[in-house]
C-alpha cells in the first residue's frame, strides 16, 4: 500500500514537510509505502478551462500535474499539505489540484484523502476547508484526527515544538494505515467500490 504526500509550499523543505514527514514517518513504521512530491518553486499554470484533457486524459501543460495524477493511479491514497497563504491554500498547491483534479480525478476516486496546513497564526480552518473540497467531489473518504489538521510555525523548528499539531499528525498517520487497511481487507473479502451511474450534469439557466 502506497500513500502519495503532496508539499504545496513552494519552499521546499520547511514547515509543511516537516508536517508531512512526521506522518510520512509514522506510515512507514505501519507497513505503508510512502513518496513526498515537492510541488516546488517554478510557476504552476493555473487551469484555463480549455478541456482538451477531457479527449487526452492529460492536461496539456507539461510542469508535474500529469507525473503526479499518473502515480496517484497506483497509489493508494493522498495527503495533500498547504502553507497557509492570505488565510487560504498556497496558490502553487490551488492551480495544481485545480489540473490534476479536473485532468485525472479518475486516479483519485474512492482513494482516502486528507489535508494537512500550516501557518504561523490563523487562516488554517479556511485553508483546510478549501482543499477538502477537492475529495468531496471526488467520491473521496476523507480521513481526519482528533483536530483540524494544523501546525503552527514559521520555521520547521517552530512547527515540531507545536506538540498537539505534531500529535493531530500523528494521529491522521494512525486512521490513514487503518482506513487503508480496513479497505484492503473489504477487497479482499470482495467488498469493492459500488457500481456509479453515469454522471448527471446540470445547468440552472432561466
Ligand atoms: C504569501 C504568504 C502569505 C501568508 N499568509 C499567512 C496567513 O494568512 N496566515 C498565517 O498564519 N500565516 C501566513 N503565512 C505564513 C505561512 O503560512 C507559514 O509560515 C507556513 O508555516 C509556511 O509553510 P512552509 O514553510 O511550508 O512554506 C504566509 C506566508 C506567505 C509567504
Amino acid at each position: 500500500m502506497k500513500v502519495i504526500l503532496l508539499n504545496g509550499s513552494p519552499r521546499g523543505k520547511k514547515c509543511t514537510y516537516t508536517a508531512l514527514e512526521v506522518i510520512a514517518n509514522r506510515l512507514n513504521a505501519q507497513g505503508i509505502e510512502t513518496e513526498i512530491i515537492d510541488i516546488g518553486a517554478k510557476p504552476v499554470a493555473g487551469c484555463i478551462g480549455c478541456a482538451s484533457c477531457v479527449n487526452t486524459g492529460k492536461c496539456f501543460v507539461d510542469d508535474g500535474v500529469n507525473e503526479f495524477v499518473a502515480k496517484m493511479r497506483e497509489a493508494d491514497g493522498l495527503i495533500v499539505g498547504s502553507p497557509v497563504h492570505y488565510a487560504g491554500a498556497s496558490g502553487h498547491v490551488t492551480s495544481f489540484l485545480d489540473r490534476a483534479f479536473y485532468s485525472g480525478s479518475s486516479a483519485m476516486q474512492g482513494k482516502p484523502g486528507a489535508v494537512i496546513v500550516s501557518c504561523r497564526r490563523g487562516g488554517a480552518s479556511a485553508a483546510f476547508d478549501q482543499l477538502n473540497k477537492y475529495f468531496t467531489i471526488s467520491n473521496m473518504p476523507i480521513v481526519s484526527s482528533n483536530y483540524w489538521n494544523q501546525v503552527h510555525g514559521n520555521t520547521p523548528e517552530e512547527v515540531l515544538k507545536d506538540e498537539e499539531g505534531i500529535q493531530t499528525m500523528e494521529i491522521l498517520a494512525d486512521n490513514m494505515a487503518w482506513l487503508l487497511k480496513c479497505i484492503k481487507a473489504g477487497k479482499d473479502a470482495g467488498i469493492n467500490l459500488p457500481e456509479r451511474s453515469p454522471k448527471i450534469r446540470t445547468n440552472f439557466i432561466r
